[in-house]
């Protein structure tokens, strides 16, 4: 999952040496498995239009194939029949390699591990509680949800005046024993280890599902922290949950697979997913890109955390063109905390601490923390520890609070604390390690947190996963941003609100911060316009809200800044009045995909129909897809002279002459030709083309320029990214 966690870097080194390579110990469960035999997904595309086809019994005889008569049903642990083709099985090298050689088959890849990575953030993107909106036509929209479950009697998940479920849907209320579903949770399902609970022990998904659709509860807070009313981005819509990842796992490619399997059949208007993979992967090898595009095909937005390994260039793993993938922002609420040490000085840091002081100094322990600290020491006293994410263990040894520094450029976030904490900028922590040299017996004190108006924000956050995409430059990654630190929203009463597994206080709301908590925020707004539109397809959508941002704070040393948050903050107000669209069919994807290098027997083979393609592939002509932003890749010191055809349709008023705007940058001359765009209906499309020619330093760093449409009431604005490529 894509929430951030205090101690990410400890965590993130201990986890990943146990987990990394994720070989799956589950050979007594076959008879055919022997020691190097793993839990591989088998892809098949699409399903055949054939009414009396059987994908189970097609598996199966697939399997007898290539294990033999007795070990088929053994190995089979999942198939996937209701919106694509394919199944998971445990097999062996040569046994997937004979699957992988079979017509039908498009890929085989390993199971991996995935990650999870008030409402104030919807105030600050300009979208009041009485912004105009159809509760009619918005209570008609299901958001699927795949990630932890739900708590379903959380107070923002209630269903007084909701009507009926809509017709159009088709899933199933299996949470399990205790688990009600009603007509805001109007489905319930579970996979992996979680069979038939889809109760949430982690607080994630109650959390990502109450941004994108909880319904208003007024007087929430944190311990009287950020007190308002909490309401997610379409509160009248219905929430279909997906429950994948729990306190024991089961965040797994097999399971995103399944969930999605169902939730596209079960007729969600939406998904959102705040789970991701450490590093990007080849489409048709990568769970989420592959059920994405079913998804897409069937007119479904998906919305995905662009994850949490910022701001390392190309660390994000949301790649794939038909995802709307996300950054994180700040809003301009921050949670800040004082420091009083013994000597009068008043120092300021981060954290959500809930606990009051009663005025007293505490002692500062001298040393700095370390596992072989000795713990006696420890006990009622304020421990100083420059690496953030030791109050677990300094709660564990008595201690009082702890005194901590910023790491690896974390900077940017408070996190809830298990008792009495601050976390400091390095300068300051040194002013307190000096102090606490200074004088035999140091102390301190450390307040309650308190509310800080920032305004400076939005800023994209430190960890947010950046672009350039690692697998086709052409396609800018993230394509948009969203508040995700220190959002305020539902909580599972059953999961410690510091994350820490002894923490015992139980909260129904908790702030927390991530791509986790960016995506349903797009994933609300994704259902707000499709609430105005609801024919629109998910590239219109997804146009929409790209070219009419807000700007994002933010200067990220050599990278375009639209590497770190997309095109800009959304803003719901003008995405449902976009103007123009940048349309994008399945054809358009299907030919992209050529370009980029799948034969036709793969393309037809994914979409199921007589998809092929038109011409040789050519991977530079990726950059041809009608994406509603561009990045001109270039190498250093070479002059260029680069194409970008596209098209737009009128969705705006009926009569309608827009102008091109360039914004000039050095090195580059943008034209666009031509450059005045008349319309005389609305749904006309008209063509133009992009050219950027130029040269560019090898000591140059990035920037960015933009195009903007403008008819003096729209603004179609595209980000237009220069580059440099190493
Ligand atoms: C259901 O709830 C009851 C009462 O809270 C509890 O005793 C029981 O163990 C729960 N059952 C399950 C399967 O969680
Ligand atoms: C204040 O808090 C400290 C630390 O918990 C405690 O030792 C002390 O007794 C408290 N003092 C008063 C006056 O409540
Ligand atoms: C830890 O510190 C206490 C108090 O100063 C002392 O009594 C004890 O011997 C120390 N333990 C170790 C293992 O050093
Ligand atoms: C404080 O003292 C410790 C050990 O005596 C030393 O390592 C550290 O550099 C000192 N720090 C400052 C800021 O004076
Ligand atoms: C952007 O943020 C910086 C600090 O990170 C701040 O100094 C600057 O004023 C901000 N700019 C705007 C336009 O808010
Ligand atoms: C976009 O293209 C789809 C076909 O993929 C079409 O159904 C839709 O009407 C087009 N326009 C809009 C605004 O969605
Ligand atoms: C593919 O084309 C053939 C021949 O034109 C046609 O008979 C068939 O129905 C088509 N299949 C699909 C799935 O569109
Ligand atoms: C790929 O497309 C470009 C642009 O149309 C063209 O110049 C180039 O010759 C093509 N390459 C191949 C191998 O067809
Ligand atoms: C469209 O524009 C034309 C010429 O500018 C004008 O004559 C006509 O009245 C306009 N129609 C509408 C519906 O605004």
């Amino acid at each position: 999952m894509q929430t951030m966690v205090k101690y990410n870097v400890i965590l993130f080194l201990f986890v990943s040496m146990v987990l990394s390579p994720i070989t799956f110990f589950m050979c007594s469960a076959t008879e055919s498995g022997d020691e190097s035999s793993k839990l591989y997904i088998v892809y098949m595309g699409s399903l055949p239009k054939v009414a009396s086809y059987s994908a189970t019994s097609h598996h199966l005889s697939m399997l007898e194939q290539v294990i033999g008569d007795s070990g088929a049903e053994n190995s089979l642990v999942q198939s996937y029949k209701r919106s694509f083709n394919g199944f998971a099985a445990i097999l062996n090298d040569q046994q997937r390699e004979k699957l992988l050689a079979m017509e039908e088959v498009v890929s085989v890849f390993p199971n991996t591990n995935f990650h999870i990575q008030t409402t104030r953030s919807w105030d600050f993107l300009g979208f009041p509680q009485s912004i105009k909106r159809d509760q009619i036509i918005e209570s008609d929209l299901i958001i699927g949800v795949i990630d932890s479950g739900i708590w379903p009697e959380s107070q923002s998940f209630d269903d007084k005046g909701l009507g009926p479920i809509p017709k159009k849907w088709k899933g199933v209320c299996k949470g399990g024993a205790n688990f009600t579903c009603n007509k805001k949770i109007i489905g319930a399902r579970s996979y992996g280890n979680a069979k038939e609970n889809a109760r949430d022990d982690l607080g994630h998904g109650t959390h990502t599902a109450s941004i994108a659709g909880g319904r208003e509860v007024q007087g929430v807070s944190f311990f009287d922290f950020a007190k308002g009313t909490a309401r997610g981005g379409v509160p009248s819509s219905r929430i279909a949950v997906y429950k994948l990842c729990g306190a024991d796992g089961g965040c797994t490619g097999i399971n995103i697979l399944a969930a999605f399997d169902d939730a596209i059949a079960d007729g969600v208007d939406i998904i959102t997913i705040s789970i991701g993979s450490e590093s990007a992967v080849e489409f048709l090898n990568d769970p989420i890109a592959i059920s994405s595009f079913h998804a897409m095909e069937k007119g479904i937005l998906v919305s995905h955390s662009a994850g949490n390994s910022g701001p390392n260039p190309s660390s994000t793993s949301s790649v794939a063109p038909w995802l709307f993938s996300v950054a994180a922002t700040t809003i301009d609420r921050q949670f800040i905390d004082k420091l009083i040490l013994g000597n009068g000085k008043t120092l300021v840091g981060r954290s959500v601490n809930a606990f009051p002081s009663n005025g007293t100094k505490i002692s500062i322990v001298k040393r700095s923390c370390s596992e072989s600290f000795n713990k006696t020491l420890m006990k009622g006293k304020i421990i100083l520890c420059e690496l953030n994410g030791f109050d677990e263990w300094a709660f564990q040894n008595g201690a009082f609070g702890i005194v901590s520094s910023v790491d690896l450029g974390i900077n940017d976030v408070s996190f809830v604390t298990q008792m009495p904490s601050v976390n400091l900028d390095l300068k300051d922590y040194v002013l307190v390690q000096s102090y606490t040299n200074s004088t035999k017996s140091p102390v301190a004190e450390i307040l309650k947190s308190e509310i800080f108006h920032d305004t400076t924000s939005p800023r994209v956050a430190s960890f947010s996963s950046c672009g350039p995409n690692s697998l086709v430059m052409d396609i800018m990654k993230p394509d948009i941003s969203a508040p995700g630190v220190d959002i305020l929203a539902a909580y599972s009463p059953i999961s410690p609100p510091s994350g820490n597994s002894g923490d015992t206080r139980k909260v129904n709301y908790n702030i927390e911060s991530g791509t986790s908590m960016s995506c349903p925020h797009i994933a609300g707004i994704v259902a707000y316009v499709k609430s105005f539109h609801p024919d629109w397809s998910p590239a219109a959508i997804k146009s929409a809200i790209m070219t009419t941002t807000k700007p994002v704070n933010g200067t990220y040393n050599n990278l375009a800044g639209e590497f770190s948050y997309g095109s800009g903050n959304a803003n719901p107000r003008l995405a449902i009045d976009p103007g123009l669209i940048y349309n994008i069919t399945k054809d358009d994807y299907v030919q992209m995909l050529c370009n980029y290098g799948y034969d036709n027997g793969k393309i037809k083979q994914i979409t199921g129909d007589n998809s092929s393609c038109r011409d040789a592939s050519n991977l530079t002509l990726v950059k041809d897809l009608n994406y509603p932003a561009i990045v001109i890749s270039v190498a250093a010191e070479t002059p260029f002279n680069i194409k970008f055809p596209k098209k737009v349709t009128n969705v705006g008023s009926k009569n309608a002459t827009y102008k091109a705007i360039i914004t000039p940058i050095p090195n580059v001359k943008i034209t666009v030709e031509p450059n005045i765009l008349s319309f005389k209906s609305l749904q006309e499309t008209q063509s133009f083309v992009v050219t950027a020619v130029g040269r560019v330093g090898s000591r140059q760093t990035e920037f960015s320029s933009s195009l903007v449409w403008s008819d003096g009431t729209h603004n179609v604005k595209s980000p237009i990214i220069v580059h440099i490529k190493s």
